[in-house]
């Protein structure tokens, strides 16, 4: 726990809050109404923590004022977009305000000539792309909850995704943000240039800073043109390793960067068929890649997916599918994206992972993972984006275990797991992002210097430590 301690909510305090927003958008004194706001993703509930009171603020300035409100009565202050996260970065730890964006979801401007949108944090993803099909653009960004998480959501995180082998994470695509600061200044950082190389750069310090650096309040996002053809693969192997090592194969003896190579092992995707009551052949096979190639021409296309193929089923592949038109690729994304959801509902009591590792070497971590498993007596299923080295190692409870072994090995199992990802030249959060959930890990991964920088950077920003306390690190 932080060593600080902050105050409680008063009736004083409520009625501010009533006046700067209205009363309708201040919730308190109803546990029902103020439960879902006590969580993200993550289906252990010691991990959740309930809010004092839910502020739902409309603008910027009303946003200002609550966080100079919150500076002058020590009242803890926790951003929160849909709630999608999966480190309990949108938890209030220490109860307080949790502001909610929801009522912040106006497109403000789709500006084609500079390919830019200007968005309000609580835009849902899918929401953007599917305005912006019409005008030939998109935001490159693919998470796998795009049709719930907000687009503030995927700043906070530097959310990855689907396609980032190709087009990168969020951060490549963030050009401008209004921001409020923890002490309730409102400031504009960049804009609709695309090169800025004045002072520090403040817009990639803020993307990925997990809501505990300033709040956004109007986020400029880079579109890219969208590709008019895209093909989909789906491509069973007999076992996880051999599916794995095609990842590299393909971009250097294919001499093709798709857009995205997803993996998934045995009991992963049939954990999400079992989900979606979905059948596809082969439902026996070791593993599976779902491999995307995108771009203009048909012909081009055409090739690469054949080349793609061609090697899968010269390197061990069982089978090929092709998904080429909207109805077959949504089914086979939507068996990738069901995983986690899946997992949660089958098997509630875990510890779902976004371990990082160069590509390379995804092949060698996974034997040791197995190993982990076979230790500790649970499962590690494996699924994620080892095009970009990604993988979502999944602890599991066996039912046979008990609750308190569980929860005596977890902290173990998660030493071992990252021990082991950083001797492979990796890191404990390729997406996610540290929240509360993985803050004690951090020695492991960052060097006490590295530490005490970031610390000093976060009490510059925010000197009362309003602002999402508790999380990356206590202060
Ligand atoms: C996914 C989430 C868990 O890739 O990051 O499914
Ligand atoms: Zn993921």
């Amino acid at each position: 726990m932080s060593a600080k301690s902050y105050n409680k909510i008063t009736p004083d305090i409520i009625t501010e809050l009533k006046n700067i927003l209205g009363a309708r958008f201040v919730v308190y004194d109803d546990s029902e109404k103020l439960e879902p706001y006590s969580h993200d993703e993550i289906a252990e509930k010691a991990y959740a923590h309930m809010p004092d009171v839910v502020a739902k603020p409309r603008t910027a300035a009303e946003i200002a004022s609550i966080m100079k409100l919150a500076n002058r009565e020590n009242i803890p202050v926790t951003p929160r977009g849909a709630g999608s996260g999966l480190s309990g970065g949108a938890v209030p730890l220490y109860g307080g305000i949790l502001m909610s964006f929801e009522r912040m979801n106006e497109i403000l401007e789709i500006d084609t000539e500079n390919m830019i949108a200007v968005v309000e944090p609580g835009v849902i993803t899918n929401d953007l792309n599917n305005k912006l099909k019409d005008d030939g653009l998109w935001f490159a960004g693919y998470p796998m909850s795009l049709e719930s998480c907000f687009i503030g959501g995927n700043v906070a995180e530097n959310a990855g995704g689907g396609k980032a082998v190709k087009y990168g994470v969020t951060d490549r695509y963030i050009i401008g943000l209004e921001i409020v600061t923890p002490e309730g200044n409102i400031i504009n950082l960049g804009g609709k240039i695309v090169k800025n190389v004045v002072g520090y750069d403040l817009i990639k310090l803020m993307v990925g800073s997990e809501g505990t650096l300033g709040i956004f309040t109007k986020i400029f996002i880079r579109l890219q043109p969208l590709p008019t053809g895209r093909v989909d693969l789906l491509v069973p192997f007999k076992d996880a390793e051999t599916a794995i090592k095609m990842v590299p194969t393909i971009m250097t003896m294919g001499r093709i960067i798709p857009t995205a190579v997803e993996f998934m092992d045995q009991l992963s995707f049939q954990t999400s068929y079992k989900y979606l009551n979905e059948h596809l052949p082969h439902e026996d096979a070791g593993a599976m890649l779902l491999i995307e190639v995108d771009g203009n021409n048909a012909d081009q296309l055409e090739k690469e997916y054949e080349i793609i193929g061609e090697l899968c089923l010269n390197n061990g592949a069982i089978d090929v599918f092709v998904a080429d038109n909207v109805t077959t690729e949504e089914r086979v994304w939507k068996i990738r994206r069901n995983i986690a959801e899946a997992f949660m509902v089958y098997s509630p009591v875990q510890s779902l992972e976004d371990i990082v590792v160069p590509v390379s070497n995804i092949p060698k971590i996974l034997p040791e993972l197995a190993i982990i498993a076979e230790k500790y007596n649970v499962l590690i299923p494996c699924y994620g984006h080892a095009g970009d080295g990604n993988l979502h190692a999944t602890i599991v409870k066996k039912p046979e275990m008990d609750r308190d072994a569980w929860d005596e090995s977890l902290p173990r199992i998660l030493t071992e797991m990252y021990a082991k990802t950083v001797s492979f030249g990796g890191t404990i959060s390729g997406e996610h992002g540290i929240g509360h959930k993985r803050k004690q890990f951090l020695g492991q991964v960052l060097e006490p210097a590295t530490i005490e920088l970031m610390k000093r950077i976060k009490r510059s920003f925010d000197p009362n430590n309003i602002l999402n306390p508790g999380k990356i690190f206590d202060i």
